[in-house]
């Protein structure tokens, strides 16, 4: 096993043989709802490993080219998504080594990511620093002693580690290309501030990385279910100008901040004369999906609508609902907006949607618009696609 650090001029190619599995992690209770679109997104493939919080499927074709940036877009539920070799498994720490070895072909890595699979009671910012996680660094660290602990930077190859128990890890790789994909485990790293009023200022920071949404200072936005204030919070922070559509009160240290107004009233209450002038709409009201949809739909087809872009939090009241996921993400693409998903590593039962106007995802964009499959992905000299 080889590592050594990348430069700019020769990035690190991919591992050969790239594994013939993949690899998921997901909040745990969301296997299920992940293995189903990873089955529809991956026709041919069979379901692997399954555990709480680890999903694995095994490809039709080992050696298979993926374009895995499309392919987390699609699945919404993998926290982390990447080619898996298998798990290494060891009776004493003295096999460890020789067990590794076996598993991990002759390889560059430029990054190290380790997390546990079981992630309950530990924070999102808290993953990485998890007893079993550093553990599983310290070993693999001296395997690969000028692999980086930590954050990957663009295109670097990284090599994932999932614990399942101090002797057995999963192990894979992926090259990083998304913020997501730059930390361990796909984890958000930012902790909540001690200011924050509520875990949406993490929330909506994560969706704010994670999705690229960048608003000009000064821009009129409307948050409906803003109580008690966190994202609100988040946004003044960025300069913005906010109104809050909530019956229940704001916490003080919002209601009182400059540049920040609250309608006390349902969002079907507000005129849609009233919604004229914002550019963004967020919406995190604890309702079922299709009543968000509704609401938000009146407003982004209405004649005259200023809206620009969507941060709607769909909340999933139990599991089965999720497979209407398509039809939601169908509804808004129906209004004239492009979505992309993701269930937030700092939310709960629940998915990010963010939408922009316009028919094309801001990946899409970047391409020029040329689409893509995620079997047989383009090979580029500067970034080889995830194989
Ligand atoms: C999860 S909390 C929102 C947290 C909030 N985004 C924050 O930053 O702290 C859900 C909120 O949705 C509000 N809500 C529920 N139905 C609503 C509706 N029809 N219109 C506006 N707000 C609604 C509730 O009053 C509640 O305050």
């Amino acid at each position: 096993m080889a590592s050594s650090p990348s430069s700019a001029a020769a990035p690190t190619p991919d591992p050969d043989p790239p594994g013939s599995f993949l690899l998921a992690t997901c909040q745990p209770g969301a296997e299920e709802v992940l293995a189903v679109r990873l089955a529809a997104a991956l026709p041919g493939s069979a379901r692997g490993a399954w555990r709480r919080g680890v999903v694995s499927v095994r490809l039709p074709a080992a050696g298979e080219l993926l374009d895995l940036d499309l392919l987390r877009g699609r699945v919404v539920f993998a926290r982390a998504l990447f080619r898996c070799f298998g798990q290494a498994h060891w009776k004493g720490e003295g096999e460890r080594s020789a067990a590794l070895r076996d598993r991990l072909p002759e390889a560059r890595f430029d990054a190290l990511h380790c997390v546990p699979r079981d992630v309950r009671g530990v924070a999102a910012a808290d993953v990485a620093s998890s007893p079993a996680a550093v553990a599983a660094a310290a070993a693999l660290g001296a395997e690969f002693p000028h692999a980086r602990l930590g954050p990957a930077r663009p295109g670097e190859i990284v090599l994932d580690c999932v614990v399942d128990g101090p002797d057995r890890w999963w192990l894979g790789w992926h090259r990083a290309t998304t913020p997501a994909t730059f930390h361990p485990g796909g984890y958000h790293p930012r902790a909540l501030p001690s200011q924050a009023v509520s875990r949406a200022w993490l929330k909506l920071d994560e969706a704010i990385a994670t999705f690229g949404i960048d608003i000009a200072p000064g821009t009129r936005v409307c948050e409906w279910g803003a109580a008690p204030g966190g994202a609100c919070q988040r946004l003044l922070e960025a300069g913005l100008e906010v109104v809050a559509v909530d019956p229940a009160p704001l916490d003080a240290v919002v209601a009182l901040a400059p540049g920040f107004t609250q309608w006390r009233k349902r969002a079907r209450d507000v005129a849609l004369r009233d919604m004229r002038g914002f550019r963004w709409l967020l919406s995190d009201m604890n309702i079922d999906p299709t009543s968000t949809l509704e609401a938000v739909g009146r407003v982004a087809t209405a004649p005259g609508s200023t809206l620009e872009g969507l941060v709607l939090t769909l909340k999933i009241p139990d599991w089965s609902r999720a497979a209407a996921l398509d039809e939601w993400l169908a509804a808004v693409r129906s209004w004239g907006f492009a979505p992309e998903a993701r269930q937030l590593s700092t939310g709960g039962r629940e998915v990010c949607v963010v939408a922009r106007r316009g028919t094309r995802p801001r990946a899409a964009r970047r391409r020029g618009g040329r689409q893509r499959s995620i079997r047989g992905g383009p090979r580029r000299a500067t970034r080889r696609a995830d194989r």
